[in-house]
C-alpha cells in the first residue's frame, strides 16, 4: 500500500460514510472499498456482541468458517481485547492464528473503537507473507476511526 493509494481510499470511505447513511450499509460498502487492494484478499468487519465478535460483513473469494469468535481467541480475539492492531507476517508462525483460507500467508487486524471501547474490528487476510506494513496500520486505523459510529 502506498500513501497516495490509502488517500484515495480513505476518500472513497468519505464517500460511504456521508450524509446519513444507514451503518450496515456502510459496513459492507467499505468491505468492497479495501478488497480492491491488490494484497488486501479478504477482508472482514467484525462487531463485538457480548464476550464474542461476530462476522458483520465480508468481501473475498470465499466465506470463512469462524463467523464468530470468542475475545481473546485467535489473532482477532487477541486485537479485540488489547484495543491494539496486530500485524502478523506469517501466520505459520503465529500460535495464536485460527486458520480460515489455505491461501493465507499474512494478517492484519484492526480494532475499531468508539468511545473508548472496543466494538468490532477489521481483518484483513492476504496470499503475500510480509503484506502489512506501517503504512497499512496508520491507512486501516483512519479508516476504523471513520466508520467507528457506524459499527456501535
Ligand atoms: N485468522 C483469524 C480468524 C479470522 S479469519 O482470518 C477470517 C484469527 O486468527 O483470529
Amino acid at each position: 500500500m502506498d500513501r497516495e493509494r490509502a488517500k484515495e481510499i480513505l476518500s472513497q470511505v468519505d464517500d460511504a460514510a456521508s450524509g446519513q447513511p444507514v451503518a450496515s450499509e456502510v459496513r459492507k460498502k467499505v468491505v468492497k472499498i479495501l478488497n480492491q487492494v491488490p494484497s488486501y484478499n479478504w477482508v472482514g468487519i467484525y462487531l463485538v456482541r457480548q464476550a464474542e465478535l461476530h462476522l458483520d460483513a465480508w468481501s473475498g473469494p470465499a466465506a470463512t468458517v469462524h463467523t464468530s469468535i470468542p475475545i481473546g481467541k485467535g489473532v482477532c480475539g487477541f486485537a479485540a481485547k488489547s484495543g491494539r492492531t496486530e500485524i502478523v507476517s506469517d501466520v505459520s508462525k503465529d500460535p495464536r492464528y485460527l486458520e480460515c483460507f489455505a491461501n493465507t500467508k499474512s494478517e492484519i487486524v484492526v480494532p475499531i473503537l468508539h468511545q473508548g471501547k472496543v466494538v468490532g474490528e477489521m481483518d484483513i487476510d492476504s496470499d503475500e507473507l510480509n503484506a502489512h506494513t506501517s503504512v497499512d496500520r496508520e491507512f486501516l486505523e483512519a479508516v476504523a476511526s471513520k466508520i467507528s459510529k457506524f459499527c456501535a
